[in-house]
């Protein structure tokens, strides 16, 4: 037998739940063994399977002290029946716990465009998450970017539901060849400081075509677990809200994992949460534990239902023991070099060249190391380790390259030298590189005064003394006690950070001033900006001939941008957002808003239909060769339609391409419907085929409360990006669904 969290030997009987895997590995059904391992249970167990296995207080002190990083969050252990439960890491930019591999920010991976070096990054994870001990990865954010100040938005990829979907499935897919993947947060949660309060009033079209379609591919991808958001949707909190958990979740998707809570203050009323479908509460022992047997006497919930909920969670178990029971990874996976090469790779292909002018006839970039002596690297974020924010996501990576050090190691034969903000060493230098944009004080997680004050009222009087017990007994029996890096904080300091929304989409004014010192001294300035989503440069960018989006490139940062800057590796990030020219073109956003209406118009879709031209539109990104697509063909292969061009590198350096194919149907803006990423010799035209489902051109239909298939002409296109002028569109008539 094997041990039910570490899948080691045992050597004991086998439980009810061994029983169960194998015959559910055979054939048998998951839930219908769930159930009868439920009926097994006592009510307590019923019930203790419903929030997390840690005691409230004794944890929530250990949390601040680097206790998120240092072991997992358990639930669900049922150890008399062998339920192994499940053991929570969060993400997204890699594993939380222990020293992990910090892989650039979800939105700079979204600027790859590419999902096939996603899948490996969550298989990298993957791997991690199992050798540190955790079971569910909670690390699949796919919040579409409503607007750019979002302070969250570096952990989602994008603004695009379609591409935002594509590129969740595909770390889901990696992850769960190991582990269980979480996605998060269900539904409509892209504002931060009023997170635990603002409510969202959505129509039913906006909901179903904007907010959730990504939820939905990656429920198809067969995710383990949905995270309720904190914030409420048309009135009810996300984690009690029936609508989104029972009506739309399981009832028209036909999901079958579990849902968990969002952490501490994702929900408020525990009955009435377990009615509307949310099966544990994370991550301790606080409302359930000590409401739950008052609102089922007061008839607030009822047996069946606690039964339902832990049977969903027991379920999924049993379909992931032949995933969970392979042999766990050795420690020392953690940020091994095969996975430090992956992250570099992501880092280097998510650098988004947004401008790159001639200077004395050449383009600035690339530069020719070769005949480099002197480079000045100038800016407040050159030297310093600026991995994200400091919240939920912070990755305790062993080691960080940061710009300096990734250009000095790149040029061993140049002076490269470096000041904060001392634009006079610009000045002899052949070069200038600045490195400015935000760090976790700037923008991330908002761990500041959210006013829950009154949300106090829901945290328990006191711990469960053998709750307590137990976590004090797991505690001591520790496998590795991990401890934070000496430069853990980097020059924020160590842990959380206040991070929020972003009042302003421009540089701070310093930044800004820096930058246009540093250009009067140096004709060849390349400007670097770290940034988990939109910057506007409207007011200086042409004061300097380059300028890249190089974001919280993660632990091998340094070494990317020194590959893409020298031309090791080419720029192939295109922005996975739009810039606007000015924030009035953005849907409105008050950080401090506790109510708030979202229509369906944001993002590269509101632009067009506003007739506002973008600074930088989606998909945008320049290269260092010379691309172009010739022609387009589309027709309608059964439920699919299959869009062809042929893309051409007409330059003398290898190049990537992300053909983007977008639809539009009527007088509406067009919408990105499918993708992919083609490499391209020096020279090289290829056939390049987009395929996508009718599916993504349907539209909700609110008078039937379903989807309505569209038939008869719609204009496709494959383009560089988002109202690309060079790409035409052609109709395609599609026939009504056989
Ligand atoms: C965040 C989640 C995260 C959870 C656990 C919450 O504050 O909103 O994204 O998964 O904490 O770390």
């Amino acid at each position: 037998m094997t041990h039910p969290t570490t899948g080691e030997p045992t050597g004991t009987e086998a439980t009810m739940f061994d029983v169960a895997a194998e015959r559910v590995a055979g054939g048998a059904d998951a839930a219908v063994e769930a159930a009868a391992i439920v009926a097994a249970m006592t009510a307590e167990e019923q019930r203790w399977c419903l929030d997390g296995d840690h005691p409230f207080w004794a944890d929530l002190s250990e949390m601040g002290q680097g206790g998120y990083h240092q072991r997992t969050f358990p639930a669900a252990r049922v150890a008399r029946l062998g339920v192994p439960g499940f053991a929570f890491s969060d993400g997204p930019r890699g594993v939380v716990i222990g020293p992990a591999t910090a892989f650039p920010v979800t939105m700079a991976r979204g600027a790859t465009w590419d999902v096939d070096l996603e899948e490996r990054i969550g298989e990298a994870i993957g791997v991690e998450l199992r050798a540190i001990g955790a079971t569910l990865f909670g690390g699949v954010c796919v919040n579409v970017l409503r607007h750019p100040a979002w302070g969250r938005a570096q952990e989602t990829y994008g603004e695009d539901p379609v591409h935002v979907g594509e590129m969740g499935a595909a770390i889901t897919r990696g992850v769960q060849r190991h582990a269980m993947a979480c996605v998060k947060h269900f539904a409509a949660n892209s504002m931060e400081n009023t997170r635990f309060s603002v409510d969202v009033t959505i129509d039913e079209v906006a909901l179903h075509e904007v907010y959730l379609p990504h939820f939905r591919r990656i429920v198809d991808e067969g995710v383990a677990s949905v995270m309720s958001a904190y914030n409420a949707v048309n009135g009810e909190w996300c984690g009690q809200s029936r609508t989104l958990l029972h009506d739309i979740l399981r009832e028209q998707w036909g999901f079958e994992g579990f849902v968990i809570s969002d952490w501490i203050f994702g929900l408020r009323d525990a009955g009435a949460s377990v009615r509307a479908g949310l099966d544990v509460e994370m991550p301790y022992r606080m409302i359930r534990a000590f409401g739950l047997e008052d609102d089922l006497a007061a008839g607030e919930c009822t047996t069946d239902e606690i039964a339902t909920a832990a049977t969903r969670v027991v379920a999924t178990l049993l379909r992931f023991h032949p995933v969970l029971t392979q042999p766990r990874p050795p420690i020392d996976v953690l940020a091994q070099p095969a996975h430090r090469a992956l992250a570099r790779e992501a880092a280097a292909k998510a650098i988004v060249l947004l401008r790159n002018e001639p200077v004395d006839g050449t383009p600035v970039l690339p530069l020719d190391a070769a005949s480099l002596r002197s480079v000045a690297v100038v800016g407040r974020l050159a030297a310093v380790r600026n991995l994200g924010d400091g919240g939920s996501s912070d990755v305790w990576a062993p080691s960080v390259v940061t710009p300096l050090d990734g250009l000095r190691a790149a040029l061993p034969d140049a002076d490269v030298v470096h000041a904060e903000d001392d634009a006079s060493i610009a000045a002899g230098a052949q070069v200038a590189v600045v490195v400015v944009g935000y760090t976790k004080a700037d923008e991330g997680e908002f761990i500041g005064d959210s006013g829950t004050a009154h949300l106090v009222a829901l945290m328990p009087a006191a711990d469960e003394p053998e709750v307590v017990a137990a976590y004090e007994a797991t505690r001591a029996a520790e496998e590795h006690v991990f401890l934070p890096p000496a430069d853990a904080g980097g020059r924020d300091g160590f842990g959380f950070a206040k991070g929020g929304d972003r009042r302003s989409l421009r540089l701070r004014d310093e930044d800004e001033a820096l930058i246009a010192a540093v250009a009067a001294a140096n004709p060849r300035t390349v400007v670097c900006l770290v940034a988990g989503s939109a910057v506007l440069t409207g007011s200086w960018d042409r004061t300097v001939p380059a300028l890249v989006q190089s974001w919280y490139a993660g632990m091998e940062g340094g070494h990317a941008l020194a590959d893409v800057l020298l031309g090791l590796a080419e720029p192939s990030g295109r922005l996975p957002f739009s810039v606007p020219t000015d924030p009035a073109h953005l849907p409105d956003f008050d950080p401090d808003a506790v109510e708030a209406t979202y229509d369906g118009a944001h993002g590269y879709g509101k632009l067009a239909a506003d007739g506002h031209v973008p600074a930088h539109p989606f998909g945008f990104g320049l290269s260092y060769t010379d691309l172009s697509l010739l022609g387009i063909g589309a027709v309608q292969h059964g439920d699919e339609i299959v869009a062809t061009t042929t893309a051409v590198n007409a330059g003398k350096r290898a190049g990537v391409e992300v053909v983007q194919a977008y639809a539009s149907v009527g007088d509406a803006p067009a919408k990105l419907v499918g993708f992919i990423r083609v490499e391209l010799d020096p020279g090289e035209r290829k056939v390049v085929e987009v395929r996508f489902p009718l599916a993504r051109l349907a539209r909700w239909d609110p008078e039937v409360h379903g989807w309505a298939a569209v038939t008869g002409p719609v204009q496709v296109a494959l383009a560089r990006h988002a109202g690309d002028p060079a790409a035409t569109a052609v109709p395609v008539h599609l026939d009504a669904p056989g």
